[in-house]
């Protein structure tokens, strides 16, 4: 087993831990919209940063806190100062690239995906952070909502393509990355959907022991008799050379191969390019829901298949995210 676990590379990235990296190619405007100071305190603010949390960062409790804090106008210059007298805190252990692939239409699903992930308890010693993966947005409404969307929770990626999930948004979000994150990568990337509940803490404990390249680990699903199974679109993670791999192949535009079942593809590219031979299944911990919503289990993963709120709701209940919940903010 290769375990590699230190990357130069990463040296510079200890404090990175926020999406100041708010690349925003805006599809009608093609506006590209760098918010390196603001785009720091904005999403520190409004916890996606939750979930990234450094080793130093440990002492800040459960997600509540950043959440509940209001936006910081002015803060970052405060906190440049700051940073330039401190030393940079040590390396994050581990550090995962979340894309929930999603369309600008689905923003109380979007809203109930925030929630979800600033909710969860921060997975230690782990640099993890959400973004919400669109392509070109061309419809001029859609484009002005997501882009105050973007300025808002500083969570937002829009690729170059055009909206589909079966045509090569998959192909788009994995070579994409590599390059729009280029000068902080991270250990692994994870391309997973918009009705998927995904319990962080527990994946990056999967993740913790294993080899940081060559990895490709989710819900394993044989196709045949080939013993390498592809991994299900609910939820999939690749290291950080895998997707770096997928971004330089040529050869999969070049044959066309980026339409049909996006899941299946991924598992056929890597299997032609010998990639990702570091495969775990992490079947039955990712699992869909059933129809009577009566199969959680409390190892869980991901569960898939919440197409609906109702089915977001006993999602929540079961995994105790509205136990003790005051509703009324009293003083
Ligand atoms: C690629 O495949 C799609 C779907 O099968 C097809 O519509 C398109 O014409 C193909 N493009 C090329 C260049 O072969
Ligand atoms: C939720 O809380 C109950 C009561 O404390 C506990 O028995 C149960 O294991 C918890 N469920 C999960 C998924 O953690």
């Amino acid at each position: 087993m290769k375990t590699t676990s230190s990357h130069g590379l990463h040296a510079a990235s200890a404090s990175l831990c926020t999406p100041y990296l708010l690349l925003l190619p805006l599809g009608l405007l093609a506006v590209l919209l760098a918010l390196p100071s603001l785009g720091s305190s904005y999403a520190r603010s409004q916890g996606l940063g939750v979930l990234c949390r450094s080793a130093a960062a440990g002492t800040d409790g459960g997600g509540g806190g950043d959440y509940s804090s209001s936006v910081a106008s002015g803060a970052g210059d405060e906190k440049k100062a700051a940073v330039a007298e401190t030393p940079p805190p040590p390396r994050p252990e581990l550090s995962l690239l979340v894309g929930v692939l999603t369309v600008p239409g689905r923003r109380e699903r979007r809203d109930i995906l925030r929630t979800a992930y600033a909710l969860q308890p921060a997975a230690p010693a782990s640099r993890v952070d959400v973004r919400f993966v669109f392509c070109s947005v061309t419809d001029p409404v859609e484009a002005a909502l997501v882009a105050v969307e973007a300025r808002r929770h500083g969570d937002v990626l829009v690729l170059d393509c055009a909206e589909n999930m079966n045509d090569g948004k998959t192909h788009a979000y994995l070579s994409s990355v590599p390059r729009l994150f280029a000068s902080a990568p991270y250990d692994y990337v994870m391309k997973t959907d918009d009705d998927t509940y995904l319990r962080v803490a527990a994946l990056v404990a999967e993740l913790r022991p294993r080899p940081r390249d060559d990895v490709y680990l989710g819900y394993g699903f044989p196709v045949g008799d080939d013993p390498m199974p592809f991994m299900h679109g609910m939820g999939y993670v690749v290291s950080w050379d895998v997707a770096r791999w997928v971004s330089a192949n040529g050869d999969i535009l070049r044959h066309n191969d980026t339409h049909g079942p996006e899941d299946l593809l991924v598992g056929k590219w890597l299997n032609i390019g010998g990639r990702g031979r570091n495969r775990y299944d992490l079947k039955p911990r990712m699992y869909d829901l059933n129809w009577f919503m009566d199969n959680f289990r409390p190892d869980t993963i991901a569960v898939h298949m919440l197409k609906d709120n109702r089915r977001w709701a006993a999602t929540f209940t079961y995994f105790n995210v509205t136990a003790r919940i005051h509703t009324n903010s009293l003083p």
